[in-house]
């Protein structure tokens, strides 16, 4: 088969292949939540999957992994340095984070983001049979939806943007703001994770591009298209992750993680990608001041963090690593006994068994970022949690948040509320816990990834084909 009615593209392939120096080839699952929600949804479609690979040099052959077919397009070691690791990484992802890092704006990031972004759109076109979908993900390819229409103008586009949109004070630094607008308005349908991030791009070209708007609805100037732009927040596959979680083997190694701990009265967790949008540092500051002022004291309480490594060649992932890791030895210098380590630090990735694992194990999960478009760990650590236990102390500067009100909610700049939400996490009584716990899991529940992806894909299908900003 050579075409495909169903065609997403994403920076990344959901596995990494990684060639030894003995060339033998190994298959990894690629970190982040946009691999995990989407993985679920091909299995039930079949659609191909065109992305990245994750090693430098001409893209392998076409190959399955899963049942899902994936397309992989090749990145030069200067692509990656320019494209992905530079503009995607350097430049968009701190404007589309409130800028807690500063962005760099180079030309030659710009040039090699271009050119990547067409490499994409000329793999869909040659893999969408007449009058597709092709659904586009993310920040790294917001050119590919108007590249895409020049080139298979009978396809439907859509695009879902993962991680926050930006506040047009903050889009408007960027020197491509338009050509970045323009090309994602070449889609039929653009999803967001929040009403916030919708409004946001909606505004931005109001403002930047002097685009007729109304509502949700923006008007591509020199045509007769109207695009829209909607929330339809994205979530986990919860059945299929509650069965995992309740399968013995994984409860057997949640008992057996708190038995080699120590079995502490309480086990906090933390399990994020090492960025600087997921207030680890605030985390551990919070934390560590719960033990200077003798709230908590190890070994009744302990913090397993679990930072899986992420983009170690750009500037400000490799210093906040630096920092946590300081961090951590501090801590545990100061507050660790022999055998009972204040903090259990965790460079690595783990399987997804592994992690239902240590969520069921985990009496408090705390999602504490200063900026995230979602954050997946939050929905699935309450699917794991099966047995009503546990409690999640959740940003406000999270996606989840708006979806989970009854979390204990906490805003991680301010230290002592989050100190606060941590301290109320632990003495709540186990009945009121359980009694939140049934609710934030009732949410995710009936709003997991398939009825995300059913949304989505509805949306996208009667999405306007006329201009309708005069009705
Ligand atoms: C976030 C982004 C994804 C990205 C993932 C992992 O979830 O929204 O697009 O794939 O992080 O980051 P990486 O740079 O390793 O792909």
């Amino acid at each position: 088969r050579s075409t495909y009615d169903l065609v997403i593209a994403a920076n990344r392939l959901p596995v990494d292949r990684v060639t030894a120096d003995d060339g033998t080839v190994e298959i990894r699952r690629s970190p982040g939540g946009l691999v995990t929600a989407m993985e679920s949804v091909m299995r039930d479609h079949d659609g191909a999957w065109v992305g990245w690979a994750g090693e430098t040099g001409d893209a392998p052959e076409p190959f399955d992994d899963g049942g899902i077919h994936l397309h992989p397009v090749g990145l030069s070691a200067e692509d990656v340095a320019f494209y992905y690791e530079g503009f995607s990484n350097d430049t968009l992802w701190p404007i589309y984070h409130d800028v807690i890092v500063p962005a760099s704006f180079h030309r030659d990031w710009w040039q090699a983001y271009q050119r990547v972004n067409q490499r994409f759109a000329e793999a869909v076109a040659a893999l969408a049979a007449p009058g597709a979908t092709v659904w586009v993900h993310d920040y790294q390819l917001q050119l590919v939806p108007a590249m895409l229409r020049r080139l298979r103008p009978d396809v439907r586009i859509g695009w879902f943007d993962h991680i926050p949109f930006p506040p047009v004070e903050l889009f408007a630094q960027l020197p491509w703001r338009s050509q970045l607008l323009e090309g994602l308005l070449g889609a039929d349908f653009l999803g967001f994770q929040r009403q916030a991030d919708a409004r946001n791009f909606v505004r931005a070209c109001r403002q930047l591009l002097q685009a007729r708007t109304k509502r949700d609805l923006v008007h591509v100037e020199g045509s007769s298209r109207t695009v829209r732009a909607a929330a339809i927040p994205i979530s986990v596959d919860f059945k299929g992750l509650e069965r995992l979680a309740k399968q013995p083997e994984v409860m057997a190694r949640s008992a057996q993680i708190r038995e080699s701990l120590g079995n502490p009265k309480v086990l906090m967790l933390g399990v994020d990608r090492l960025d600087y949008t997921k207030g680890i540092r605030h985390r551990l500051k919070a934390y560590e001041e719960l033990l200077v002022e003798g709230r908590f004291s190890p070994p009744d309480v302990t913090l397993v963090q679990v930072a899986t490594p992420s983009r170690e060649r750009v500037g400000a992932y490799r210093t906040l690593r630096g920092e946590i890791e300081q961090t951590v030895g501090r801590i545990n210098g100061e507050y660790s006994r022999i055998g009972a380590p204040a903090v259990h630090y965790l460079h690595h990735s783990y399987p997804r068994e592994e992690m239902a694992a240590l969520f069921q194990a985990a009496d408090v999960m705390l999602v504490t970022p200063l900026r995230d478009g979602m954050n997946l760990v939050a929905k699935e650590y309450v699917t794991c949690r099966h047995d009503l236990g546990g409690a999640l102390v959740l940003s406000e500067f999270t996606g989840a948040w708006h979806e989970l009100h009854q979390a204990f909610a906490c805003n991680p700049h301010d230290i002592e509320g989050l100190k606060q939400a941590m301290v109320r996490a632990v003495n709540t009584p186990a009945k009121d816990r359980q009694r939140i716990m049934q609710a934030l899991r009732r949410r995710v529940s009936d709003h997991d990834v398939q009825r995300w992806a059913a949304r989505y894909l509805a949306a996208l299908r009667s999405a306007p084909d006329r201009p309708r900003l005069e009705q």
